[in-house]
């Protein structure tokens, strides 16, 4: 069978290839979905790729690399860029789609889809999250570090169809349809909130969280995300939160965190949608939170290599 002759073959569109959009790719290649991959510098062509399961087998693939202008017979495109680079990857893209290509944010952080949502021309959005861990080994090489929920969801416009939303539930290891999403997304915002920023600023692995000096920081940084949700109308449950942010430092114990990596090879973070987020809703709603703004002005002045 050729990709065009497999069940949505070449019609799911991935655009991103880091280590979160490789993960993707490789989950939805092993269930013959056939995806194709799209990335700003590299151009259309094969390329091959290799993925370290958690079981430490690897497993290449020949991946097919596409351009703009084979995006018009995309039913799906993923987006799994970073938060920071949503609106400038997918604005330039959005007329090369068909009318009614959906569109999946997939990025830690919430922000991003309240700026595309202007230009969507109608199409269908799916937001998700995933706590599923992954490291780029070089360029086309990746390893999956850490199992974890993904959890997708309906946003805006018109649904993905039910063929699609089953085939990536097959797909897509630990997996859920959720609706709604969004106190989803907020409560993977507090789990990066709490990890992320932690890890980046002590140069440690998400399992060192685990130890005793760090508590008290964590339990201040999710208590005021608590705080920001209840007044944006998203009811989190304290204990229920505090256990899912140790059980993702459990999980992800060897990981290094995006934000950490981020950080160790000089990149932009995430920071801007994650806590950056949580402050500019704080800020509307008028609630104070202390232990976010410190830890946001440590981050910043790493990220600018203080
Ligand atoms: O950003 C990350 O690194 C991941 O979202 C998570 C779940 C914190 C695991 O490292």
């Amino acid at each position: 069978m050729t990709a065009s002759e497999m069940p949505h073959g070449g019609k799911i569109a991935i655009l991103g290839a880091g280590a979160i959009g490789q993960l993707f790719y490789h989950q939805l290649s092993a269930h013959g979905l056939a995806p194709v991959l799209m990335t700003r510098e590299a151009s259309a062509g094969s390329q091959a790729l290799e993925f370290t399961d958690l079981n430490g087998e690897t497993i290449k693939r020949q991946a097919q690399l596409i351009d703009k202008s084979a995006l018009a017979s995309c039913e799906l495109l993923i987006v799994c860029v970073k938060a920071y680079q949503v609106e400038e990857a997918l604005q330039p893209l959005l007329g090369a789609l068909s009318a009614d290509t959906h569109i999946l944010l997939l990025h830690n952080g919430l922000g991003p889809h309240l700026a595309i949502a202007p230009h969507l021309a109608g199409r269908g959005l799916s937001l998700g999250t995933t706590s599923q861990g992954a490291l780029k080994l070089g360029r086309w090489q990746i390893k999956q570090t850490g199992a974890g929920l993904t959890q997708l969801g309906h946003g805006l416009g018109p649904r993905l169809t039910e063929s699609l939303r089953q085939a990536l539930l097959e797909a897509i290891d630990d997996s859920e349809w959720c609706e709604p999403i969004l106190p989803m997304l907020w409560q993977k915002l507090a789990i990066n909130i709490a990890i992320n920023p932690l890890t980046a600023i002590n140069g440690c692995r998400n399992g060192a969280l685990i130890e005793d000096q760090y508590r008290p920081t964590i339990l201040a940084l999710i208590q005021e995300v608590l705080a920001v949700a209840n007044a944006e109308g998203i009811a989190l449950e304290q204990d229920r939160l505090t256990e899912r942010v140790y059980r993702v430092i459990q999980l992800t114990a060897s990981n290094y965190s995006s934000m950490h990596q981020d950080i160790h090879h000089g990149r932009q973070t995430e920071i801007e949608a994650i806590t950056g987020y949580l402050l500019s809703r704080a800020a509307v709603r008028g609630i104070d939170t202390p232990a976010n703004e410190a830890i946001y002005r440590q981050l910043k002045s790493l990220e600018q290599g203080g």
